[in-house]
């Protein structure tokens, strides 16, 4: 053993025990607050060993513990608060845009779209009778189309999709007297039975050309008569996702410049998102969007109307 350790041995025997010092029942004043720990009450000559208060007997370790417990809460309450505040809007995305209600959407057509009745008669009369009428574009869509065709002042229009003339029954309706749409589209069958008729209605038959053909092929027409080139207002591309690309390219040839070409469904009803996703047209939607982003010919602008609008003006 060790001198240190003699010592610490030494002074382990002869050391008195320590208690800790009780003053009561003098420690309470005469108000009957304890002077050794603060706690008011009736002293009932206790000790404030064993967590018991020497004067008031109170039993301070859970009243520490409720206590502790309670200033947790509130800490954890303020924090929480703080962090809604100040740090998580910065964290989870805000709405930044409005997914309409079909009540907000019908609000929106009721102040916005001074639409002509026959275009609301097609509408009912596409949902009635076609299977896929989700494939026509809702009012708001042919308001817009209606805006493009006056702020360009367009006079020739090219329609890459027809279907059963809904929107090409809007552009006519928008165009001088003298414009003309060239409507493109592969199958007849719609706008032979549903779309002419109303086209003869509204008195703009005379401004719709139809093509039926794939709309590449005539698309190429219109650019082997050279003085067709950059003679062009407007497009609207709304047809299969697949040729995307080869409709934009040959509308913009076509178009002049400050002319329009407005693409369809670029939002693909959220599909872009979809990571398993990787159908055809997703990814004829996906690459379609980056080649424009980056397309440095056109100022671009995406219009969240319908299923996803993208606005190319030709610079
Ligand atoms: C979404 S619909 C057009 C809807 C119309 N724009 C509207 O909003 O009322 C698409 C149309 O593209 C046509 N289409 C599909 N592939 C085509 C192609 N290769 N060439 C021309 N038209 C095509 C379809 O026949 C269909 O009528």
């Amino acid at each position: 053993m060790s001198n240190s350790q003699d010592l610490v041995s030494a002074a382990a025997v002869t050391a008195p025990t320590v208690t800790p010092a009780i003053d009561a029942p003098k420690a309470a004043d005469a108000k009957g607050v304890c002077s050794k720990n603060g706690w008011s009450g009736k002293c009932a000559g206790g000790k404030c060993a064993g967590g018991k208060c020497c004067c008031c007997g109170w039993k301070w370790a859970p009243v520490a513990l409720i206590a502790g417990a309670a200033l947790g809460g509130v800490a954890i309450c303020g924090a929480s608060y703080l962090y809604k505040k100040y740090v998580s809007p910065t964290k989870k995305k805000p709405t930044k845009s409005i997914g309409l209600t079909p009540e907000l959407h019908d609000y929106l057509v009721s102040v916005s779209c001074r639409q002509n009745q026959l275009l609301k008669e097609l509408e009912a009369e596409t949902h009635q009778s076609c299977a896929r009428a989700t494939m026509c574009s809702p009012l708001d869509s042919a308001s817009l189309l209606q805006m493009l065709v006056h702020v360009t002042h367009a006079k020739k229009v090219i329609e890459v999709g027809v279907f059963t003339g809904f929107t090409t029954l809007a552009l006519a309706l928008a165009l001088p007297d003298d414009g003309k749409v060239i409507a493109c589209d592969i199958d007849e069958k719609w706008p032979n039975t549903i779309g002419k008729k109303y086209w003869q209605r509204a008195n703009v038959a005379h401004k719709i050309d139809l093509k039926i053909a794939p709309a590449t092929e005539t698309l190429d027409r219109l650019l082997d008569q050279k003085d067709e080139i950059g003679t062009y207002d407007l497009a609207f591309i709304d047809a299969d996702k697949d040729n995307y690309d080869n409709y934009y390219e040959r509308s913009l040839k076509l178009l002049r410049r400050g002319g329009i070409i407005a693409v369809d469904n670029t939002l693909w009803s959220g599909r872009v998102l979809d990571p398993r996703d990787s159908t055809p047209p997703t990814e004829a939607i996906r690459k379609f969007n980056k080649k424009v982003f980056e397309d440095q010919r056109v100022h671009i602008c995406m219009v969240p109307t319908s299923d996803g609008i993208t606005i190319c003006f030709k610079i």
